[in-house]
């Protein structure tokens, strides 16, 4: 079948690599020249582990191309994915200009019947604001669609090519067809395509992400109730895990969710309760509890020097919101750094992919080094923000070693807790012992 993707950020980018991988030729468009002759060159803009090998194959094999002219995208294509920017906008709601903006010029240019799909996350009514602004400009028949994205960041490509499902919002029979011939070969196991009207859809997306922050913050709640009453986390999310009611994933205390969606999407779904006058409840406490909890490790740290860091200084590992991503944005690292500088710390980072990014927002406001263990001579104390899995099983000698003074603060509870009593680190984590 014959696509376009307008946007070629994260998501357009994804979606439309892995849409080739299915034999499907794909167009991506972009309005940024530069961009597309870099990923005509084979250039991926973007770190996500495995689209690379993809990108390539499909660049070769003549199934995936890049143009800055709509037209030219949209010429051919029988559905056209929306992958655009939803920024918010001053009130916390989302700025819809791009993909308004979007529609208006391809309905100035379609010659014949189009599947317009939304795939940005956007908030319930977009898909009748996207059809009215289209409907100004042609005469010609097209759908619009909703079909929300669930990638997760570091694993985006397995969660497009075995989707645990597929959400697709339209009452077009014709357009309904035609996403169900397009996933058809990314549900091969069962997993189910689930259509239903375009408001129903895009509300899926905004309660996905929110149930998913709302289990974060309540397991972060348990965690500070775990200290207090000299509990382990750990234990207590294994136990509740194993119900399959509750079931074992996204249960894992920390410093609290950041990223570019739950952050942006929990914000955004109350926003629009309250707009609609409805007082949701659950998500403004979810919201506090995060803001709380992305406090929590430095207060330990302050905790344990007396309220005093001028002069102290750090090893961190970790800088990316979450391992296999160099994205920063609502990086929990980003409030830790700026509260030990703020407090007169200075600080050695690393990160295995994100150190780039850091330093274009932080310059030399910190020190960077290529390997964990570099970070380590003459700090008064390790700090652990991202579970990268190299931070796993480390060289606790060399630890002993480097570290100027054998103490951890750890925000992802990495290490076992009779492990760092018998090897004598003061070890404090998330709501576990010390
Ligand atoms: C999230 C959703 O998981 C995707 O399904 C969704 O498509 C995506 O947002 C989106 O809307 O585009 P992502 O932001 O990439 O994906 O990251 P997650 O792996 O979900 O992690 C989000 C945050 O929650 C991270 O800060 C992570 O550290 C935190 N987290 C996650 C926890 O604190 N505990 C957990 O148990 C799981």
């Amino acid at each position: 079948m014959k696509i376009a993707v307008v946007g070629t950020g994260y998501v357009g980018l994804v979606t439309g690599t892995c849409l080739a991988e299915t034999g499907n030729e794909v167009i991506c468009v972009d309005i940024n020249k530069e961009k597309v002759e870099k990923m005509r060159a084979g250039e991926l803009p973007i770190y996500e582990p495995g689209l690379e090998q993809l990108f390539h194959r499909n660049i070769k094999q003549d199934r995936l191309h890049f143009t800055a002219n709509l037209a030219e995208a949209i010429e051919e294509a029988k559905i056209i994915f929306l992958a655009l920017p939803t920024p918010p906008g001053g009130d916390g709601a989302a700025d819809l200009s791009y993909v308004l903006g979007a529609a208006a010029d391809i309905a100035k240019i379609i010659k014949e019947y189009k599947v317009i799909v939304t795939k940005s996350t956007v908030p319930v009514g977009t898909a009748d604001k996207v059809r009215a602004v289209m409907a100004k400009e042609t005469s010609i028949e097209f759908a619009v669609v909703s079909n929300p994205e669930f990638l997760r960041e570091g694993v985006a490509v397995e969660d497009f090519m075995k989707p645990d499902r597929v959400v697709v919002g339209t009452t077009d029979e014709r357009a309904r067809k035609l996403m169900s011939e397009l996933y058809g070969p990314y549900v091969r196991q069962g997993n189910p395509v689930i259509f239903m009207d375009e408001r129903s859809s895009e509300l899926t997306k905004y309660a996905a992400n929110s149930f998913l922050a709302t289990k974060i913050s309540f397991m972060n709640e348990i965690a500070n109730m775990c200290e207090l009453v000299g509990a382990d986390v750990d234990m207590v999310r294994r136990g509740i895990g194993a119900d399959a009611r509750i079931g074992k994933r996204f249960l894992f205390a920390g410093i609290g969710y950041g990223g570019s969606c739950f952050p942006k999407d929990v914000q955004a779904l109350a926003k629009s309760a309250e707009q609609n006058e409805y007082d949701f409840k659950i998500l403004n406490a979810v919201m506090d509890v995060n803001e709380i909890q992305k406090k929590v490790l430095v207060q330990k740290v302050k905790k344990y020097f007396n309220n005093d860091l001028n002069g102290k200084h750090f090893a961190l590992w970790g800088l990316a919101f979450k391992p296999e991503t160099d994205d920063i944005r609502e990086a929990p690292a980003l409030y830790i750094i700026d509260e030990l500088l703020q407090a007169g710390a200075t600080i050695t980072a690393h990160d295995p992919e994100a150190m780039p990014n850091i330093k274009a927002l932080l310059g030399d406001k910190i020190k960077y080094v290529e390997s964990a263990y570099e970070a380590l001579p003459k700090a008064d104390a390790l700090l652990i923000v991202t579970e990268w899995s190299v931070f796993r099983n480390p060289d606790f000698d060399r630890l002993t070693r480097d570290l100027k003074s054998k103490v951890i603060f750890d925000g992802r509870n990495l290490y076992d807790l009779d492990k760092m009593i018998d090897l004598g680190f003061y070890y404090n984590s998330i709501g576990r012992k010390i």
